[in-house]
């Protein structure tokens, strides 16, 4: 199956594993890509730029098929050595770099230098637009219905995307939402050339988190996640549990006053207590609504083959009859 986006990162099929803070390890991105996607260590969840190369070695045993690096620029004072992670991705030999979070036009220059194709993430057709303007290679653009952060136009994807192909020239990944090969068969039809999942990887075998975090999202249904600090213009989709509703209630009652500091009991240091300690009502951590449509736990290769299944059936044996 092959589409721009395939041709772009050399995969085989046109299905990318989003960065995931505490979740995309060397052990998920290997497996991804083994199964013919393309898996993607997340940078900053490694404590140091030494450790992202350490992570990004340790890929490189576990596959030797392509795989990436997310990069997210966070909205904080004081960032972390972006240029010394950058650094790591560079001497890794890793070609494929996923941008999130802020415009990554300062990191452009040395990413093409060093022939890596950037992905840049965003959740607008005008963040698009600028991304491809700045020289990005492609763009994932995150719906409405996303886990983790959606912006602020809530604008879903069965409009956002279709809006996308109105607009863009480079190659762009439907992402959001998208769980099966019923997602693949309609990301294609609204002019995306591939698709990229978050939530989805999560409830797989390889994934490197707590089983209790994997039942929590096969439990979950579509009415089960919220959206907390946006007060703060920081929106995050996030699953529900006492500890959010807590924030959802701290934010209702401080209104426009309140302050990062107010919810820190409820958003610090949560990631770990969930993913590797298997507490996932600590905190808010970012879930998609994808989850009400995720029952099982397969490995990566059963659920990347079953979606490519999925979606050649859903065009050839459904769409097509119905057509002719
Ligand atoms: C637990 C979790 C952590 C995430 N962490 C990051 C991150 O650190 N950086 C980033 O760019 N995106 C992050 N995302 C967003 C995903 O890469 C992806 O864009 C999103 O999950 C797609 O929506 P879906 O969950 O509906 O598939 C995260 C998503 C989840 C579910």
């Amino acid at each position: 199956m092959q589409t721009r986006i395939t041709e772009l990162l050399g995969t085989e099929y046109p299905i990318v594993q989003g960065g995931m803070h505490f979740v995309g390890l060397a052990e998920l991105a290997s497996a991804v890509s083994n199964a013919g996607g393309l898996g993607i260590i997340t940078a900053l969840t490694q404590k140091t730029p030494e450790d992202l190369a350490a992570e990004i070695e340790r890929c490189h045993q576990m596959t030797d098929k392509p795989f990436g690096v997310n990069l997210t620029f966070l909205p904080t004072l004081n960032p972390p050595n972006y240029e010394a992670y950058v650094q790591a991705v560079i001497d890794g030999g890793v070609k494929i770099v996923e941008t999130a979070g802020n415009n990554p036009a300062k990191w452009l220059p040395i990413l093409k230098e060093n022939d890596i194709k950037v992905i840049h993430k965003c959740t607008s057709v005008r963040h698009a637009l600028k991304a491809e303007s700045i020289g990005c290679d492609a763009v994932s653009v995150d719906g409405f219905e996303c886990g983790g952060h959606p912006g602020e136009d809530d604008v879903p994807n069965m409009i956002l995307l279709p809006r996308a192909a109105e607009e863009l020239t480079v190659p762009f990944l439907a992402s959001g939402g998208m769980a099966d090969g019923r997602s693949l068969a309609a990301a294609l039809s609204l002019g995306a050339d591939g698709m990229n999942l978050g939530t989805r990887f999560m409830a797989t075998v390889e994934a490197p988190i707590h089983d209790a975090v994997k039942q929590a999202i096969v439990a979950a249904t579509e009415l089960d996640t919220r959206l907390v600090m946006r007060p703060l213009r920081n929106t995050e989709r996030v699953l529900t549990n006492p500890a959010v509703e807590r924030l959802l209630e701290k934010e209702r009652t401080l209104g426009s006053d309140i302050k990062f500091e107010d919810i820190i009991e409820e958003v610090a240091g949560v990631y770990p207590r969930v993913m590797q300690e298997g507490k996932p009502e600590s905190g808010a951590w970012s879930c998609g609504m994808v989850a009400g449509l995720i029952n099982d736990i397969p490995t990566c290769k059963e659920l990347i083959d079953g979606i490519i299944e999925q979606a050649r059936s859903i065009v050839n044996d459904r769409l097509v009859k119905l057509m002719a």
